[in-house]
Formats: C-alpha cells, sequence, structure tokens
C-alpha cells in the first residue's frame, strides 16, 4: 500500500484516479462482469460533462480497466452522458439505456449498444442517430428526468422501463414508458409509482425478488416472486426501498406498506451509500448490487489525493423469509482474497472491557462477530422520544444510560486509542406495549473520534435493528478497507457504510478490537478476522486474462 495515499483502497472499487460516482449497467455477460460509472476523466471533483467508466471481471474481485464506453458525443448528450442501465435483449444483445445530456442542457434518453458483439469485452459502444429515444415529457422540467432503470417484458410482450423524476411541488414519480421494438417508447398514463413530497427520484431500481428463497429470479415475470422499487431521494441523499406487488393489468406497483410509513421507508444502508443498482448474475442465480461510496472529506483534499468516490464491495441481495425486508450479503468471492485468520469461541467480555484482535491486518479485514446477550432484564426502557436511531447514536458511546451496551467493534485504532471508529450495538427495552416486541436493538457506526482530521464529516449513523435478542444472537459482519468501514448487522438487514480518514491509525498503526462500554456483560459465541489480500482493481499493468 502506498504510504502517500493511506486512503486507497485494497478490496473496494476504484479508479486508478479521478472522480467517480454511479454505478451505470452493471451485469454479467457471456462469463464476464461489467461495471460502468461515472467517471468524470479531468478530475477529482464532479463534472456535468461525465462519461461512462468501463470495466470488466471474471470474479467480482478483481477488475480489468476499459476505455470508457462512451463519451459526450452527439447533440442528445453532448453536455454529459448520466446514468442509465444494461438490458439484455431476447436475441441476447446487451444494450444501454443511459440519461443524455442535450444541446439545450435537457434531460433526455438515449440509446448505445456493442459495436462488435463477438469481442467479449464490449469495449466500444455506439450511439444510433435517432438518439434521443426519448425526451421529457409535458409537465416536467428539463432538469428532473434521468436514470433509466433496466427494462422489462410484460404479459403482452411490450418492453417497459421507468425514468425517475419530480413534479415541482415535489410529487417523486418512476415515470413509465412501453415500446415493442425497444426503440421507440410510449410515456404511459399513469406512473409505475409515486409519492408526494418526496421530491426528485433519482436512479430508481425495479426488480422481482423470490418469496421461497435467496434462488432463482431473473427478470421475467413469475409467479413467487414479489417486486422491490427502490429510489435515490436527492433530498436526503439516501437510498429507500419497499417491497410491493407488480399489478400487471394496471401496470402499477404497489407496495405493501405505502412508500414512505410513518416519515421513514426502509434503506439499504444507513450510513454513506447512493445511487445503487442491481443486476441479475444468471450464472450463479443471484442478484447483485452495487452502491456508490462518495468521500466525506472536503473537495479540496479530494483534488489534492486525486481521486474521489468508491463502489461499495458488490452485495447479495434478497428477501428475508418473513417478506418484510431485504437482506444483504457480501459476495462469497470475497473469500478468495482471505489471508491470515483469526478464531475466538465463547469469550466472555466483561463490563466496561475491550479484547484486541491480534494476527489480521487492521487495515484491511473481514470480521464476523456473534454476541450473546444474557441478563436482558437488565436493559434500560427507551425514552418514548428516542424514535430516531441516528440521534441516539450521535449521543455517544458514553453518555446514554443502558445497562445493555454499547458492544461492537472498534475498528481502525490507533495504537493510543485518540483514533477509532466504533461500530455496535445497544439494547433497550421496548416502550410499546402495542406490539409483541419486548425489546429494540439499536444499531452504530460512530465516525465522531476517527480522525484527528476535524475537516471531515464525521457524522455517526444508526438504524434500529428488527431481531429479538430474546431468542437470537446479535451478529455484526464489518469489511475494513483503510478508508472504509462497511458493516452487516444481524446477517444483512442493517447495513451501515461510513468512510473515515484516520491521521494515525494507518498501516502498521492501526488496530482492531471487541469493546464493551455497557456495565453487564456480553458473551462473544464466535469472532471470524481475516487479512484480506488486495485485489487488482483497474491496475493499468494488468495483463488480458482470456486466451
Ligand atoms: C445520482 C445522479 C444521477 C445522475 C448522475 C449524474 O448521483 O445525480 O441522477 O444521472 O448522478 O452524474
Amino acid at each position: 500500500h502506498d504510504l502517500n495515499q493511506p486512503y486507497r483502497t485494497g478490496y473496494h472499487f476504484q479508479p486508478p484516479k479521478n472522480w467517480m460516482n454511479d454505478p451505470n449497467g452493471p451485469m454479467i455477460y457471456k462469463g464476464i462482469y461489467h461495471i460502468f460509472y461515472q467517471y468524470n476523466p479531468y478530475g477529482a471533483v464532479w463534472d456535468e460533462r461525465i462519461v461512462w467508466g468501463h470495466s470488466t471481471s471474471l470474479d467480482l474481485v478483481n477488475w480489468t480497466p476499459q476505455p470508457p464506453a462512451f463519451n459526450p458525443s452527439q447533440p442528445s448528450d453532448i453536455n454529459g452522458c448520466w446514468s442509465g442501465s444494461v438490458t439484455i435483449l431476447p436475441n441476447n444483445t446487451p444494450v444501454i439505456l443511459y440519461t443524455g445530456i442535450d444541446q439545450n442542457k435537457s434531460q433526455v434518453q438515449n440509446v448505445a449498444v456493442p459495436v462488435n458483439i463477438t469481442d467479449p469485452f464490449l469495449k466500444e459502444w455506439s450511439k444510433p442517430t435517432l438518439n434521443p429515444l426519448i425526451t421529457t415529457p409535458n409537465g416536467i422540467k428539463p432538469d428532473r428526468f434521468r436514470d433509466p432503470t433496466t427494462a422489462w417484458l410484460g404479459h403482452d410482450g411490450e418492453w417497459r422501463v421507468i425514468v425517475g423524476s419530480s413534479t415541482d411541488d415535489r410529487r417523486g414519480l418512476a415515470i413509465l414508458y412501453k415500446s415493442k421494438d425497444f426503440l421507440k417508447w410510449t410515456q404511459s398514463v399513469k406512473p409505475l409509482h409515486y409519492q408526494d413530497l418526496t421530491g426528485m427520484w433519482e436512479c430508481p431500481d425495479f426488480f422481482p425478488v423470490s418469496i421461497t428463497g435467496s434462488e432463482v429470479v431473473d427478470t421475467s415475470l413469475v409467479s413467487e416472486v414479489k417486486y422491490v422499487l427502490k429510489v435515490s431521494l436527492i433530498e436526503t441523499l439516501h437510498d429507500y426501498y419497499t417491497i410491493g406487488s407488480y399489478d400487471y393489468e394496471k401496470d402499477v406497483y404497489v407496495p405493501d406498506l405505502g412508500f414512505v410509513q410513518n416519515g421513514s421507508a426502509p434503506r439499504l444502508d444507513y450510513g454513506k451509500f447512493y445511487a445503487s443498482k442491481t443486476f441479475f448474475d444468471d450464472v450463479k442465480k443471484r442478484r447483485i448490487l452495487w452502491g456508490w461510496v462518495n468521500e466525506s472529506s472536503p473537495a479540496k483534499d479530494d483534488i489534492e489525493k486525486g481521486w474521489s468516490g468508491l463502489q461499495s464491495f458488490p452485495r447479495k441481495i434478497w428477501l428475508d423469509e418473513s417478506g418484510k425486508e431485504l437482506l444483504q450479503w457480501p459476495i462469497e468471492e470475497i473469500e478468495t482474497l482471505r489471508g491470515s485468520q483469526v478464531n475466538w469461541h465463547n469469550r466472555v467480555l466483561k463490563a466496561e472491557s475491550s479484547l484486541q484482535v491480534h494476527g489480521v491486518t487492521a487495515t484491511q479485514a473481514d470480521v464476523d462477530v456473534t454476541f450473546k446477550v444474557k441478563d436482558l432484564e437488565k436493559a434500560d426502557v427507551i425514552e418514548p422520544s428516542w424514535t430516531d436511531p441516528q440521534k441516539i447514536c450521535s449521543q455517544g458511546v458514553s453518555s446514554v444510560k443502558s445497562g445493555l451496551g454499547p458492544f461492537g467493534l472498534m475498528v481502525l485504532a490507533s495504537n493510543d486509542m485518540e483514533e477509532s471508529t466504533l461500530v455496535y450495538f445497544r439494547i433497550f427495552k421496548s416502550n410499546d406495549t402495542n406490539t409483541n416486541t419486548k425489546y429494540v436493538v439499536l444499531m452504530c457506526s460512530d465516525q465522531s473520534r476517527s480522525s484527528l482530521n476535524e475537516e471531515n464529516d464525521k457524522a455517526t449513523f444508526g438504524a434500529f435493528m428488527a431481531i429479538d435478542p430474546s431468542h437470537q444472537t446479535v451478529s455484526l459482519r464489518t469489511l475494513i478497507d483503510h478508508s472504509i468501514v462497511e458493516s452487516y448487522g444481524g446477517g444483512g438487514k442493517v447495513c451501515i457504510t461510513s468512510r473515515v480518514y484516520p491521521k494515525l491509525a494507518i498501516g502498521e498503526n492501526a488496530n482492531l478490537f471487541v469493546f464493551n462500554k455497557g456495565t453487564q456483560s456480553v458473551d462473544v459465541l464466535s469472532l471470524s478476522a481475516w487479512s484480506l489480500k488486495s485485489a487488482q482493481i483497474n491496475e493499468e499493468s494488468m495483463p488480458p486474462f482470456i486466451e
């Protein structure tokens, strides 16, 4: 690892330099994974005239850089090639639908197709002159119409696609278009879905999930499925999802719980994670999620280090047995990076104590720990006003009274513990007599002491986790990678990703602990931690891997 670049990652996707935002058009095609991304070839800040960066992989872990798939080049995208998606047509040709910023700076939807379908890397893409395929509809401002999804075929054999939008009065929309030939698109009278007072919907994603297990769901319309609609809200910069059904007759999506329930919908990630997108991996029969994880540093630091933006580690995503929430988990290929390993069983973590995890590289690791909490009676009743988990987490580890917790992982801790990032749980008794949930489990990621550099955004993140600690263990998997800490609570019920920029806790001077700052002891049922080797990610010198 380059000591002048302590924040570059070992196994999280990033270009060699410059700015990156949204993942675009992820797919697997003829056994090769592709990721495209919003890329500014000219510097480490966002620019409207953004292009489609491109990389390919055989395992979703090691990535070969490809030339940008396309740049602004025709009237319909001359001011920028913005986000979009891939659809693989029934004749097995992948096509891209993306947003162009046209000569009038209006957002329009364009198509791009591979120049040479026999090139396994699909290096070159061309844009038919019939672009744009779709122009801004009536009643929609030209700067609020973007990010087409992967298209899907309806029962009537026609294609459908949605485009994110909003009205002047902040109604968020997934505008629906239909087409017989993928080129001529007609706006449907009704949007697929909409919700008042949510503002602009960026990067919508609409996909089926199996209600019978995590396997075998492609984009065709089969019966044993529910549908997920995910939108990225520009007003909060978070990705929200709902689970529901798709009414094939009316061509509308009907969420089970309403889009915004009590002022909030569940999120794919409660930290830094935006503009995410899934694709179906038909080889391994799984759906995979990518999300953009931006910097928490000031732009001047990004310019100085010469880059900005990461992608989350690819996550498998599926519907929980309850049918009520999505679960996410790092794809299994991460195991190919595992090096030295530490295993613990049945250790007691006494009140107000910590245990150091020796033997793994603390800056680049995969940690999986399971806690069992006894004495649940000792938990304090949660204050009735504590309805916002992020706010509770933001009060810090020491100031909240609670017998149970905080307990969890202390990562990227400097030798004297001046710097550290805390990923932890607290357990409260519920004050809600209407439900039969007796306990409230809170998960936090606290960056407030992660760096001596005070200029970074060190906001704390938090979420409630729907488990019952009287029957279930409390588990945490955390991926640590220099400046990113990606955590999965409860087997993937709650994800929290954060960015940190330690000054001291870098290289050999970073440490890993399990801690318990509560007044009751907690059992570490098991802990496995692995050093992770660096993946080969967009290294210019990489040899071609297809003979
Ligand atoms: C989301 C987004 C998209 C847009 C792209 C532009 O981060 O604003 O709505 O297409 O980024 O780079």
